[in-house]
């Protein structure tokens, strides 16, 4: 079954139409709000759902036309329903409650972690689960078994912040712009432990979690001591310190994990995974296991409709259609169903 699906995605800051043909891209718009979010250093919640409002109905217009078709030629349309910011997400919701029923076409309820990781099936059409997916992004650092396309089992998590905010809130406090966790990977440049003794995330519970608020918490204390004493700390050399305490955390759980359950398939998803440190070194360590690794393209990495549609398929498939009254939710496990 084939459905040309419009999907919606507005769960943070981009407002992103796209429309999905099977695993194929007909067209795929963001709108972005980096630019204003970056003067405050973050992402403003209000703002965010503001600017979905304003410019959803033009986004959808521009990516019917890009995919060369009109409203009519729509078959199905889904819609990040959960999780993320509250305001952002019920823009995106309650215009795809609208679209879709005033066309009278199926609704389809997405799971924003779920489409991450279906942002690979866009790239990798030999990708199929079972597999092992490490999910970094910057609401969330989950390994998740995938044993179906939506059939999902969490077996380690952040016990505090995730990876990404741990990249961002360290990016704020050494003044780099917004978004944080790109800039401190253009600028990160060699590792030393020696002058920069950070501490090396630990976690005492669960066998495949993670914890880096004490992480990001040293950091803010060595730039703010050495702002009080008016010492100047080397930027790029910090950067690439917590890069590698970070990416060190990531690759061991997800390698001792793949491991314990077997899996020689794994894959990264979620904004970090453009993280360049972390593909380079994932790409080392599933060499020297015989591991087949997969990740997103650079423009499927953050969030994107087109991602969205992908997943879109398989609830589809599964029976996964709401009503007019799905409602968004902020927060929601990815394996909720
Ligand atoms: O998945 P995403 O676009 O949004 C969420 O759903 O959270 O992830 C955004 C996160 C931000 O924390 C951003 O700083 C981080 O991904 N990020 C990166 C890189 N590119 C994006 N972190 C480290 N290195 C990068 N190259």
């Amino acid at each position: 079954m084939i459905l040309k699906i419009l999907s919606i995605e507005s769960s943070c800051d981009e407002t992103s139409v796209a429309i999905v043909e099977d695993r194929t891209v007909l067209s795929n718009i963001v709108a972005t709000q980096i630019e204003e979010h970056k003067i405050y250093g973050g992402v403003v919640p209000e703002i965010a759902s503001r600017r979905h409002t304003e410019s959803i109905a033009a986004t959808c217009d521009k990516a019917l036309a890009e995919a060369g078709l009109t409203y009519k030629d729509i078959e199905a349309v889904a819609v990040t329903f959960a999780p993320g910011l509250i305001g952002a997400l019920l823009v995106g919701v309650n215009f795809a409650k609208a679209l879709a029923f005033s066309l009278g076409v199926p609704l389809i309820p997405v799971h924003h972690l779920r489409s991450h990781i279906a942002a690979n099936y866009l790239a990798h059409p030999d990708l199929e689960p079972p597999f092992l997916c490490l999910l970094v992004s910057g609401g969330n650092t989950v390994i998740a078994e995938v044993s179906d396309y939506t059939k999902f089992k969490i077996i380690g998590s952040t016990l505090d912040d995730a990876a990404g905010e741990c990249f961002d809130k360290t990016a704020r406090s050494m003044g780099l712009p917004y978004p944080g966790g790109v800039n401190l990977d253009k600028i990160a440049t060699v590792a030393d432990n020696q002058r920069y003794p950070l501490p090396f995330p630990k976690v005492s519970t669960g066998e495949f979690n993670f914890s880096f608020s004490g992480l990001k918490t040293a950091v803010l204390n060595l730039v703010h001591n050495a702002g009080q004493k008016g010492e100047e700390i080397d930027i790029p050399v910090v950067c690439a310190t917590v890069r590698q305490r970070v990416c060190d955390l990531l690759i061991k759980n997800t390698m001792s994990a793949a491991e314990k359950y077997g899996y020689k398939k794994i894959c990264i998803a979620g904004g970090v995974s453009a993280n360049s440190e972390l593909r380079r070194r994932m790409e080392e360590e599933c060499k020297i296991r015989n591991y087949k690794l997969y990740y997103p393209p650079l423009k499927y990495c953050g969030d994107n409709a087109a991602m969205v549609g992908a997943q879109a398929i398989y609830e589809f498939k599964s029976g996964n259609t709401a009503g007019t009254d799905l409602n968004a939710t902020a927060t929601l496990q990815i394996d909720y169903r």
